[in-house]
């Protein structure tokens, strides 16, 4: 693997974090107010590489949200049940509370590859990640590089998923979401009205680098626009075994102090399980609000 170290114009160092995608900036702390100018540079090196981390950080709620006000402007949590007290833009992810109390959100996954809010009309542009505790084993969030999977199909194969549109609704998601917590309260029929299902293309172009890749959510995919359940089904197979070689992925282990923004645009990403009786994990996530995918 590629572990130079290099310096951009603006004098940020960094490291490829693997061969497959991913960079690291190195001796940079984000915890003053004095890294706040270099936010064009973090962005320039956000839409070149997708995932972006910065390890070893210390910081308070309103330096990771303004850390992340970066990136656009922040998406109110859908899921109020699991916010920070006292932070609405931060929700708490992992098995164990900060001592300031909160619930966070624990789904202990099994693979499960998606890329953040796909079943919603307008979805997060880039999540942010920072870890407050992480588990010494288990736990690695892996990211595919959708553009370089897309890039990596055949051309008669880029012309046919060019013209897909992946059909999301909320009761497909939420059937899925019910199998993994069976006590998951029912939906109801004013929710079901309020969230008409939604099309997104299969092959996204990113609205800032123009570049494309693959887009879809393989677990809570209702279908292929104009295609059986039972094609739909064999095609997204088929093009999440192709975008999960090795080659187009990188595994992100956990340090305490990580702080991680991915571009959901861009890439597709899966939360994998560890041993949560044993060991404690806790992050705080922001969202940045995205636009209509085309
Ligand atoms: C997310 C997510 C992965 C993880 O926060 O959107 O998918 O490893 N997290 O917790
Ligand atoms: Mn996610």
């Amino acid at each position: 693997m590629e572990t130079t170290v290099q310096t951009d114009t603006s004098g940020l160092e960094t490291r490829a974090l693997s061969s497959a995608l991913g960079v690291e900036v190195l001796n940079i702390d984000l915890a003053t107010s004095g890294s706040d100018a270099l936010a064009p540079a973090f962005i320039d090196l956000f839409n070149r590489a997708a995932v972006v981390a910065f390890r070893g950080q210390s910081l308070s709620p309103e330096r990771l949200i303004a850390f992340s006000r970066h990136f656009g402007p922040l998406e109110p949590h859908t899921d109020f049940e699991h916010l920070l007290p006292g932070h609405r833009e931060i929700m708490l992810v992992g098995n164990v509370a900060p001592p300031c109390g909160g619930q966070p959100f624990f789904h202990n996954a099994m693979e499960e590859w998606h890329t953040d809010l796909i079943q919603t009309q307008t979805p997060n542009a880039a999540t942010v990640l920072y870890a407050i505790e992480s588990p010494p084993a288990g736990a690695t969030t892996r990211f595919i590089d959708a553009r370089a999977a897309y890039d990596a199909l055949p051309q008669t194969d880029r012309n046919r998923v060019d013209a897909m549109q992946g059909v999301y609704d909320i009761v497909t998601f939420d059937n899925e979401m019910r199998r993994q917590d069976p006590h998951r309260p029912p939906l109801t029929e004013e929710k079901i009205r309020r969230n008409p299902p939604v099309s997104h293309p299969i092959a996204r172009t990113h609205p800032v680098t123009g570049a494309k890749s693959l887009y879809f959510a393989a677990d809570i995919i209702a279908r292929i626009d104009g295609m059986s359940d039972e094609e739909s089904r064999s095609v997204v197979d088929g093009l999440l075994s192709h975008a999960s070689q090795p080659e187009f992925v990188y595994a992100h282990r956990w340090k305490d102090g990580d702080v991680v923004i991915w571009d959901n645009r861009c890439t597709l990403h899966t939360a994998t399980p560890f041993d949560a009786d044993k060991y404690r994990r806790l992050l705080y996530r922001t969202v940045i609000a995205g636009e209509t995918p085309y």
